[in-house]
């Protein structure tokens, strides 16, 4: 049995069906170039031991039996409840003598975890997956997606898992709440141009600040929610068909709806409003809202003045390859 391995797992960016998709509608996700990285060991000695340097996780330990158990510090909660889940499934299957006492975990990663890309969702998948191959369970992309969302839903509460399947699938996807559908769409990379606002957004606190607004307006919101389900349906058809003028105005439709669920932001307003007058196709935020980053489609000839006025409002430019590779096994000995 293979003693250590390091996977990696991109970053995601939503490109359209954000906050619907939390309520049984489909989105659209691309994953990054952006990677996350953990590398799994299992040691002789009963205990988890986890260094997350972009988290600030240093030496964190504990006994293999208390974990998931008690007051887990915020950086190493993913990792753990990864672990925790990962372990559940063996019992479940009886396939528990696979796994060695202890668990060792370092993960790096090539982005900020402040720009939304999905680092907690892209470091849980990599967790599952590499000890999914370490401990030879073989779990398929599916099972490595259900246990990463299960992870997701047990730490946030809420949340679609679209960036769990961007991390472990990879490329751009049609996916429905929960993994109903998650669908492949073959597409090259995306001619689309990122936005960083500086402000960290959390999404918890964005979903419950929505779902306070239905609370005052139910059919209202879900009115909302049906035609962002309906845009990112005529989305899905203009990207496969490259009509970057269509996807262009969806996203901005889909801005609109944004601002009416209350989660755009001034900062991310601006940049957005910079982007379309140096003459992009379209623009939107990206994510949650109430900041992260916002993203913008524009024709090559527009990219670099998209580019510079974006900054010119205080954004700052994250250059991103699109529809990246999903999971990957880079080393193991
Ligand atoms: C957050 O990046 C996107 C939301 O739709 C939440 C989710 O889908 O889990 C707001």
């Amino acid at each position: 049995m293979k003693r250590e391995i390091t996977i990696s797992a991109p970053g995601k960016l939503m490109l359209l069906g954000e906050h619907a998709v939390v309520y049984n509608r489909p989105c659209i996700v691309t994953a990054v170039g952006q990677r996350m990285r953990a590398t799994v060991e299992l040691t002789e000695k009963s205990t988890f031991q986890l260094n997350a340097p972009d988290v600030q996780i240093a030496n964190y330990q504990k006994p293999m039996d208390q974990l998931g158990i008690g007051d887990l510090p915020k950086g190493a909660k993913f990792v753990e409840i990864a672990v925790v889940n990962f372990l559940r499934s063996l019992l479940e299957y009886s396939r528990s003598d696979l796994v060695k006492p202890g668990v060792k975990v370092s993960t790096t990663s090539e982005f900020s975890s402040q720009f939304g890309f999905g680092s907690s969702s892209a470091s849980t998948v990599c967790v599952i997956k590499a000890l999914s191959e370490i401990t030879e369970a073989n779990l398929n992309n599916k099972e490595i997606f259900d246990l990463a969302y299960k992870t997701v839903l047990d730490i946030q509460g809420k949340g679609s898992g679209f960036d769990a399947a961007a991390a472990t699938f990879g490329g751009t996807l049609y996916f429905v709440t929960g993994g109903k559908t998650i669908e492949p769409l073959n597409i090259d990379s995306l001619p689309l141009i990122v936005g960083y606002s500086g402000i960290k957004a959390d999404t918890v606190t964005l979903i419950n600040q929505v779902k306070e607004k239905a609370g005052g307006n139910p059919q209202a919101v879900e009115d909302i929610y049906d035609n962002i389900g309906k845009l990112v349906e005529q989305a899905k058809l203009a990207l496969l068909g490259k009509d970057w003028q269509s996807l262009g105005e969806l996203m901005n439709e889909n801005q609109k709806l944004l601002t009416k669920l209350g989660v755009s932001i001034n900062k991310l307003d601006d940049m957005i409003a910079a982007a379309l007058k140096a003459g992009a196709y379209g623009a939107k935020l990206s994510g949650a809202g109430g900041g992260d980053c916002m993203i913008a489609l524009a024709p090559e000839d527009k990219v670099q003045a998209v580019k510079d006025g974006i900054t010119s409002v205080g954004g700052q430019i994250i250059e991103v390859e699109t529809n990246a590779e999903g999971a990957r096994i880079e080393t193991r000995d």
